[in-house]
């Protein structure tokens, strides 16, 4: 168990900010980082070609340990949406024709899916949740010989519902099937093995769990799946970029692996070192230290919740990381709003209660919360 790490964090006392599923805060030595890039992008003539590149192959190197992959398969990219259309751009679904999504799916993985489909004579499939089923069961239930692709997160973002990777991939291998994975509210605070999931692309915003700075995130593409096309054909994705002076000596080759798919102004001299110190921190914690912690500390507040009337999601039906409970019919309609006036902060969303600690929380936090909960419904 962690205890809370508060003080690594610019949290006022009175403040009980439960809300990492929608944005987590920075860590102060974030901000530092964040600062010195800064600063060093105000005196250009101190940026010198190494800058251009061994900071995001640095990135590219903490997140692979994360993820225990290789470096040379992950892209730095600034959205779940950009690594999703990176994969639709380039998956080949052939004759199949159905991709599978689940109903209120986050928009960034089905509006590439949806321009996919409208050029191509591939339909959507979303997968309905139905009561006493597991959304994996449902998912598998319509993963038949016509599914190409399924794309999906391993936890909703809605609920924190768990969706089972591993009987996904068993699922995919039978019928041969693509896996594209959005592992933006998981990837950071739940261990996500890889080597056994074997997605054909995945991709994570770092904004939320990874502790970062919004408009970064990583896509990982397999092996197989990194002779594609990037969204962008920039410059420094190319061969010998590294020779600034001999760039109007264009070349139709890019550098290997994963590179091609980075986005433009990749090497983002102000946010990247911020990139670095969350993914340095996380590895420091251990994301396995993390996602015990939050799952003790869930199952406590949980139970505390349930004892005030209300309907939360079962431990074993959701992510460690997430508790969600049923918005109670007989509530004020500005719910959030007062606890906002409390300095509460948490989210509602798909007729859920989303609540969602992390390491900056506190006893005094998780008291608030249930007493300003209580006196409300
Ligand atoms: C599951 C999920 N994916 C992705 C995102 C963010 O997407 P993007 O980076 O495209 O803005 C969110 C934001 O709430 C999310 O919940």
């Amino acid at each position: 168990m962690i205890k809370s790490q508060r003080n690594l964090f610019n949290i006022p006392d009175d403040v009980a900010y439960l809300n990492t599923a929608y944005m987590s805060p920075l860590l102060n030595s974030v901000i530092t980082s964040i600062d010195g890039g800064a600063r060093l992008k105000s005196q250009p003539w101190r940026l010198s070609i190494p800058d251009f590149y061994e900071q995001v192959d640095q990135a590219r190197l903490l997140f692979s340990k994360l993820i225990n992959v290789a470096p040379q398969n992950l892209a730095i990219v600034p959205s779940t949406s950009y690594g999703i259309q990176t994969a639709a751009n380039n998956l080949k679904l052939g004759k199949k024709k159905k991709i599978l999504l689940i109903e209120n799916q986050f928009p960034s993985n089905v509006y590439p899916w949806k321009r996919l489909a409208n050029k191509s004579d591939c339909s959507i499939r979303f997968v309905e949740t139905i009561e006493n089923e597991t959304i994996t069961d449902s998912i598998l239930r319509e993963m038949d010989e016509s599914c190409a692709l399924v794309a999906v997160p391993n936890v909703t973002w809605t609920s924190g519902k768990l969706i089972d990777l591993m009987a996904l991939r068993e699922r995919c291998d039978d019928i041969n099937c693509f896996m594209v994975l959005d592992l933006t509210q998981s990837a950071g605070a739940m261990q996500i093995d890889f080597k056994k999931a074997r997605p054909d692309f995945a991709v994570v915003s770092n904004y939320k769990w990874m502790l970062g700075p919004y408009a970064t995130g990583f896509l990982y593409a397999s092996p197989e799946n990194c002779f594609g096309v990037p969204l962008e054909e920039g410059w420094i994705t190319r061969k010998d970029s590294k020779n600034f002076s001999n760039l109007v000596n264009y070349t139709d080759h890019y550098e290997p692996g994963a590179i091609r798919y980075d986005m433009g102004e990749r090497s983002n001299f102000a946010l990247m070192p911020g990139v670095i110190k969350a993914l340095e921190q996380i590895l420091e914690w251990g994301v396995n230290n993390i996602e015990e912690t939050l799952r003790v500390q869930n199952i406590l507040l949980s139970g505390r919740l349930e004892k005030i009337g209300l309907a939360v999601t079962p431990d074993e039906e959701r992510g460690p990381h997430f508790i969600s409970a049923k918005l109670p019919i007989k509530r004020p309609k500005n719910l959030l709003k007062l606890l906002e006036k409390e300095n509460i902060f948490l989210s509602e969303r798909g007729g859920f209660l989303r609540i969602t600690p992390h390491l900056w929380n506190n006893e005094n936090d998780f008291d608030r919360l249930i007493n300003c909960l209580s006196k409300n419904l």
